[in-house]
């Protein structure tokens, strides 16, 4: 479980501070897929960096399993972000010059293990990309891309999966195909959440925290449709 108490983050720019992160609190339980929605610029992006380590926060407290991530030390600290959390962008992040074996052979990278690259086959096969492994990402349509950057994900075998508008630069179909990827990784005990301005792909998750002015102003578990 992770918890978020009484996170603030501010950016400070030339000309004015902006409080993105305003005394925010939000709980997300194991195996929850939990969709965050909220107008543009209500601190989404930036709840989703703090969660993946990607930038710190000014106070307030960040606990993984009731240990606080941002009290431990720096080794601790950068082992829980490496290993535990994975994320996947709007615009895939793919390195332009690696095939697609190896973006996902990439995902690996940290746990070290001599022979992560045994699983790529395996990843390719799950994510419907079977003899594409040759292939580099310009090659490559937007649905094939983000499956890849979802093998990727999964070849580090986090135990979160953070999404920022998976399928904002996909067709209705693709869209709908990832979706179902993030639901199959869900009823297999993943934990996902996931960013989204879409309220019919919100809908498909199992709960939803709407985000205003840099808290979340509700948090609600979504019936089954
Ligand atoms: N690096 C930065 N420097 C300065 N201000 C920033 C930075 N990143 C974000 N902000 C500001 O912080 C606020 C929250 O931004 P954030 O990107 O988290 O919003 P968001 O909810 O993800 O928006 P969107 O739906 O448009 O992606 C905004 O006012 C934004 O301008
Ligand atoms: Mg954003």
């Amino acid at each position: 479980m992770i918890e978020l108490r009484n996170i603030c983050k501010v950016y400070h720019t030339a000309s004015r501070d902006i409080k993105a992160l305003d005394h925010l609190d939000l709980t997300i339980r194991d195996s929850e897929f939990l969709a965050l929605v909220g107008h543009s610029g209500c601190g989404k992006t930036t709840l989703l960096n703090i969660l993946a380590g990607y930038d710190s926060f000014d106070s307030g407290i960040y606990l993984h399993d009731g240990i606080a991530v941002n009290r431990q030390t720096d080794i601790s600290k950068s082992s829980y972000f490496r290993l535990q959390i994975g994320t996947v962008f709007q615009e895939y992040n793919l390195l332009p010059y690696l095939n697609v074996r190896d973006n996902i052979a990439l995902g690996g990278y940290y746990r070290k293990t001599a022979d992560s690259r045994k699983r790529v086959p395996e990843l390719l096969k799950r994510l419907d990309l079977e003899g594409m492994g040759h292939m580099y990402p310009h090659q490559l349509s937007g649905g094939q891309k983000q499956r890849v950057a979802i093998a990727r994900v999964l070849m580090k075998q986090p135990c979160i999966v953070l999404a920022d508008e998976p399928t904002g630069a996909l067709d209705v179909s693709n869209a709908r195909n990832i979706m179902n990827i993030f639901r199959t990784l869900n009823n297999q005990g993943m934990t996902i959440v996931l960013v989204t301005h879409d309220l019919n792909i919100a809908r498909q998750c199992g709960s939803i925290a709407v985000m205003e002015k840099g808290n979340v102003a509700v948090k609600r578990d979504l019936l089954p449709s």
